[in-house]
């Protein structure tokens, strides 16, 4: 971007056997075609304009296409300019007018070179980031799998809970962080319950309230467990308070402000635990479970959530 319109044609015909170069006449305009036609691999700026000097624009230019390679083409050669061009814009060239075409020419190889580099390596950072986060939801699901295995009542459990968890997060639009945290609270709420006796877990009958407090232990124990996962540090209420009522009720009642992931995440759990079979009795009709959910909003489940559950149900009845 020149003021110049004779010195663009000039560079224009300078690098037109090499690079196809789009041309603007002062800063509105190559913002407005970088914004419409970006991004550019790279951006060339003359540094005195009316409005807006180079040094403001190429920052401005930073801002907008962060991957764009920024170069510095000025008269000024003094140090001063050259400073504040690559402070406030980063650039990656700084050329001194007149410049010769070979020069030109090698600093947009160097710069064509440089924009693909940095892309191939953004690309490459977010596969492995992504294949990390595959990777870590793949280890927390087969541990969910351990967890769910010690009893023959609870197999598949916590897979399904975190579905229908993760249902409701995306039915209230909930943002992809999110749904991140409820994906590993819900895999691990139950984590507690490898340190429950079997006889408790699978008792065939009525727990005795020496055996029902062994069993609520399981949510301090998989606090415990997952507490030194930095990671987990968001996750950790869901395990702590996923037996709480909505009316401060339940267990460990541990106060007001459940979170919101707490709160659907014990809508999903108690709604699988009623229509699955236990040793003491039959899983109930999914339509009854919805029912019994229904009469305990607002005492045990937040009405917002039941809500959200109860259209989803209606919309995909039990899927
Ligand atoms: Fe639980």
């Amino acid at each position: 971007m020149d003021d110049e319109p004779l010195v663009l044609e000039g560079l224009r015909r300078s690098v037109h056997a090499e690079f196809v170069a789009d041309l603007a006449g002062g800063p509105e305009e190559g913002l407005l075609k970088l914004r419409k036609d970006g991004p550019y691999p790279v951006v060339v700026s003359d540094m005195r304009m009316p409005g807006m000097d180079g040094a403001q624009f190429l920052a401005m230019v930073r801002t907008i296409s962060p991957d764009s390679i920024r170069v510095m083409l000025t008269g000024q050669s003094d140090i001063e300019t050259a400073v504040r061009a690559v402070n406030e814009g980063q650039i990656f060239r700084f050329l001194t007018k007149p410049v010769t075409r070979k020069t030109l020419l090698a600093t947009l190889r160097d710069c064509v070179a440089q924009y693909h580099a940095a892309r191939l390596e953004k690309n490459q950072l977010k596969i492995t980031i992504e294949a990390l986060e595959q990777l870590d939801l793949g280890t927390l699901t087969a541990l969910a799998r351990a967890i769910d295995a010690k009893s023959a009542w609870t197999a598949g459990h916590s897979e399904r809970v975190t579905n229908l968890a993760l249902k409701m997060g995306h039915a209230m639009g909930l943002p992809a962080t999110s749904l991140g945290i409820i994906h590993r609270g819900g895999l691990l709420h139950d984590i507690g319950k490898i340190g429950t006796p079997p006889g408790v877990l699978d008792k065939p009958g009525r727990l005795d309230p020496e055996e029902m407090q062994i069993m609520r232990d399981h949510v301090k124990i998989g606090v415990r467990i997952l507490e030194p996962i930095p990671c987990f540090r968001e996750a950790l209420p869901m395990v702590a308070r996923h037996h709480e009522w909505f009316d401060g009720s339940g267990y460990p009642a541990a106060g007001e402000n459940i979170s919101l992931h707490a709160r659907i995440l014990a809508v999903a759990d108690c709604y699988d635990a009623m229509v699955s079979d236990r040793p003491y009795r039959k899983g109930l009709p999914k339509r009854q479970a919805l029912e019994l959910l229904i009469q305990r909003s607002g005492t045990q489940f937040d009405p917002m959530v039941i809500e959200v559950f109860r259209r989803l149900t209606a919309a995909d009845p039990f899927a």
